[in-house]
Order: C-alpha cells, then sequence, then structure tokens
C-alpha cells in the first residue's frame, strides 16, 4: 500500500493540531514510515475554509468511520457518547482508531479494547495520557520487561500550569485557568482538570498497562486543586516546600491503590521543578530502577505528536499485516485483576 489515509475526526485544538502536523512534517512521515501519509476526511460539524481543498469534509461521521478508503481513524471530537458510538463503529469497519480520549477509555476502555480485539483492529491512545509524553510506549514497550512498582507524576497540564502561575507569581487561580483555556490546554469543561477527573482518567489508563489489571477509574480517589488558595501557597513557601498535584497508582500486597490529589513536596525534588504545562511521569520498577519521563502535559503540537506516533505505529502495524498482536493490556494476571484502595 503506497497511500495511508487517514480520517481526522473533529476539530479542535487537537484536531487543528494533527492537520497542521501532516502540512508541516509530511517529508518525515512519509520517510520514515515508506509511505504517503494523508489526510483524505475530517469531521467537522461547521465546514473551515482553511482546510486544504482536497480533503473532505463532512459532518457524516458515521459515514467517514465505515468509508473503505480509510485507513485509520482519528478521534479527536472528545466527549463520551458521539466519540463512543463512532469509535466502535469504526472497529466494526475494520479500522485501526487513534484516540486522545481519555474519559471514554477510562470509563469504556474495557469494552472499546475487547470489541476491537474480536474484530482484529486496535484503538491506540498515546495522546491520552500526559500529552506529548510518549508514557504509554514506555510502560508498554520500553519497560516490558520490567515489574512495575508504582506510577507517580504531574499529569494534568492544566492544573500544573494553574499552580505554578500561583506560586510563583502569585496570581489568582481563576486568571491563570482563562489563560490555560485561550492556550487550548484545558479540557472543554475545565472542572475535568481542576477536580482532579482528568487526571484520575489518565492514571486508571497507566495503572492498567503498568499492572496489567483492567480499567477501574471508579476505584480513583480523586481530589482536585480548587480548594488551594494563595494562603495555603504561601505557607507551603515558608516551609520550603511545592504544592503539586500528583497521581499515584502503586501496587500493594493485596491489590493496587491508585489517587490523585495535591501534594506537598520538598523544593529540592525533581518534580517540584516541573512547572507550567510540562507533565512529568515517574515509574519505580524492577529491575530498571526509577526513570523519569518530562514533557509538555497538553496544547495542540504536544498532543498531535502524540496522536501521530500512535498513526506510525498503525502503519507498521498495516504493513507487518499483523491484525492485532499486541494487546491492550500486557498481561492480566488473573488474582490481580481487582483494584482495592
Ligand atoms: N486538559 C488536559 C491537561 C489536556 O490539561 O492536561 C491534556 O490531556
Amino acid at each position: 500500500k503506497d497511500k495511508i489515509n487517514i480520517a481526522v475526526l473533529g476539530l479542535g485544538t487537537v484536531g487543528t493540531g494533527v492537520v497542521n502536523l501532516l502540512k508541516d512534517n509530511a517529508v518525515e512521515l512519509s520517510r520514515r514510515s515508506g509511505h504517503d501519509v494523508c489526510i483524505t476526511h475530517v469531521g467537522t460539524r461547521r465546514q473551515r475554509d482553511d482546510i486544504d481543498p482536497t480533503i473532505k469534509q463532512s459532518d457524516d461521521l458515521m459515514a467517514i468511520a465505515a468509508d473503505d478508503d480509510v485507513d485509520i481513524v482519528i478521534e479527536v471530537i472528545g466527549g463520551k457518547s458521539v466519540a463512543k458510538d463512532v469509535i466502535i463503529h469504526a472497529i466494526k469497519h475494520k479500522k485501526h482508531v487513534v484516540t486522545a480520549n481519555k474519559a471514554l477509555l477510562a470509563e469504556h476502555g474495557n469494552e472499546i479494547f475487547g470489541l476491537a480485539e474480536e474484530h482484529g483492529v486496535q484503538v491506540r491512545y498515546e495522546a491520552a495520557v500526559a500529552g506529548g509524553i510518549p508514557i504509554i510506549k514506555i510502560i508498554r514497550e520500553a519497560l516490558a520487561a520490567n515489574k512495575v512498582d508504582w506510577v507517580a507524576g504531574i499529569i494534568n497540564g492544566t492544573g500544573n500550569f494553574i499552580l505554578t502561575e500561583m506560586q510563583q507569581k502569585n496570581r489568582r487561580f481563576g486568571d491563570v485557568l482563562k489563560e490555560a483555556q485561550a492556550l487550548g490546554y484545558a479540557e472543554a469543561d475545565p472542572t475535568f482538570d481542576v477536580e482532579g477527573i482528568d487526571a484520575a482518567h489518565k492514571l486508571s489508563l497507566l495503572a492498567s498497562i503498568a499492572f496489567g489489571i483492567p480499567l477501574q477509574f471508579n476505584k480513583v480517589y480523586c481530589e482536585g486543586i480548587t480548594k488551594i488558595n494563595l494562603q495555603d501557597v504561601v505557607y507551603a513557601k515558608e516551609l520550603g516546600y511545592t504544592i503539586k498535584h500528583l497521581g499515584f497508582a502503586f501496587r500493594r500486597e493485596h491489590g493496587f491503590e491508585l489517587r490523585v490529589h495535591p501534594t506537598l513536596i520538598p523544593n529540592s525534588t525533581l518534580l517540584a521543578n516541573v512547572n507550567g504545562v510540562k507533565n512529568a511521569v515517574m515509574v519505580d520498577a524492577h529491575p530498571l530502577g526509577q526513570s523519569l519521563y518530562y514533557g509538555d502535559g497538553a496544547g495542540a503540537g504536544a498532543t498531535a505528536s502524540a496522536v501521530m506516533a500512535d498513526v506510525m505505529d498503525l502503519i507498521y502495524v498495516i504493513n507487518a499485516n499483523t491484525p492485532s498482536d499486541v494487546p491492550h493490556l500486557a498481561f492480566v494476571p488473573e488474582e490481580l485483576s481487582d483494584t482495592r484502595i
């Protein structure tokens, strides 16, 4: 197959980022994949006149997802209802899917991954966790020989941006949140960012691949940053600490512990110095020990980079003509399949 045809469903911050990436880095993408990688369809409610006229624009997402010409469907609509229907439709039509939709996967991933396996296609989601940091690939592939003891980190860019600005510039929560929205960091409903829900979605995805357990979003202890005020910031500073919103996934003797909440950490630690929209994920694994991954956790470019990394992987899968030999979960040990907190 010389040409790989891609459909991008949704033209918000991430969808537009993907379209731009394909335009800017067409040479790299085609050289590295050995194919002409083209967007042939975009799914959008409103016609856009800034899109290459050779790309078909339509609001009929189901038709695009089932189109015989499309090899890979990128879902960047967000939300849970339409996105879920479209992904299921694409899977049933034997399309590989790339999605950045952590909310959907954290809550319905077990069903979606199961269906993909049944139909011999893959659902990839690098962009769903920690933006541009390739943490899914790292845990699933680079650390594949390790036993993971814990994963911890800053996994919401908007929240980290807000906390950084509050602590370094004494800015107000609401003002910084508005800026994060304008910069394209925040979720459509920013409550997800500031109440820790987005981090909890991501943590359940991380835990599932790190420990080989099913997704269990409803078992994550979840607390956001909305109760932190400038007074807290002053006290933390006096004591030599930084306030960070962290996600933790621990392997415990009788199960797993998953939680997201604000944490006081000493200024001298690496995580205390991860600022702005940056995310960082630390993994403690045997035999590697601790390793740390750092990069932009949100925004059009970082997210598009992760989306296209998945597309490139899928091109290798299509080339190798192996349907679905990389399961979503590295392994599922029966006795460890439940999370207890
Ligand atoms: N709203 C998310 C964040 C986007 O701020 O981290 C990236 O997942």
